[in-house]
């Protein structure tokens, strides 16, 4: 019968799973106004390892209270700035060795599968109500989007986000060299 891993279990998965990962993903979030929103996105980034995020537009602030209540202390984690212009944050991250994959349901995107997430990537996502703005799309080295088959229009802004992260850790984590290093490591956790 299978337990919960224990607290201490947990960090050492971690530590395990840090070992096997060499790529830098960051974020650009622009104009995302909803405090739980922004705090899952933070809580998101933390975990999967995040190194920087550019907020963009009217993006509400990490150090709002509201944003703790979701981010739960990852908000004291991450390394956060503000620009004013998403082009501007663009090119930040360019200029720090990021491709920038705008994800977004955009006119010439690639499904997310099939997006070029390799190396170091930094993600941009957009606004709850009106998306991505034109400038951000028009700046972005690339753009994908998440499949869907409902009928929705929509995912919710933080879920995009952790869905596009967890993609872009996957194609990593998924080389069959690095797996079984760390399956071994990992078994002695487990068991
Ligand atoms: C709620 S959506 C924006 C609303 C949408 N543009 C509209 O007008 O209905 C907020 C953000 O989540 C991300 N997003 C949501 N669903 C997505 C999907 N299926 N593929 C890619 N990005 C998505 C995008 O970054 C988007 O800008």
């Amino acid at each position: 019968m299978s337990t919960q891993l224990r607290p201490t279990d947990v960090k050492r998965l971690n530590r395990q799973w840090r070992r096997r990962t060499e790529g830098r993903i960051a974020l650009i979030v622009e104009s995302v106004t909803q405090p739980f929103n922004l705090g899952s996105i933070l809580r998101s980034g933390a975990a999967f390892g995040v190194e920087a995020l550019w907020l963009t537009g009217n993006a509400i602030d990490p150090t709002h209270p509201q944003v703790g209540k979701t981010a739960l202390g990852s908000e004291a984690k991450l390394h956060w700035e503000r620009l004013r212009g998403s082009a501007e944050a663009a090119r930040a991250a360019r200029a720090e060795g990021f491709r920038v994959v705008a994800v977004e349901l955009a006119r010439d995107a690639v499904p997310l599968h099939e997006a070029p997430l390799e190396g170091d990537v930094c993600l941009a996502v957009g606004a709850e109500d009106h998306g991505c703005s034109p400038a951000l799309l028009a700046e972005a080295d690339a753009l994908a989007y998440i499949p869907q088959i409902g009928r929705v229009g929509s995912l919710n802004v933080a879920v995009a986000t952790a869905i596009a992260i967890a993609e872009t850790r996957r194609r990593e984590w998924q080389d069959p060299d690095r797996a079984a290093a760390t399956d071994a490591a990992g078994a002695e956790v487990m068991n």
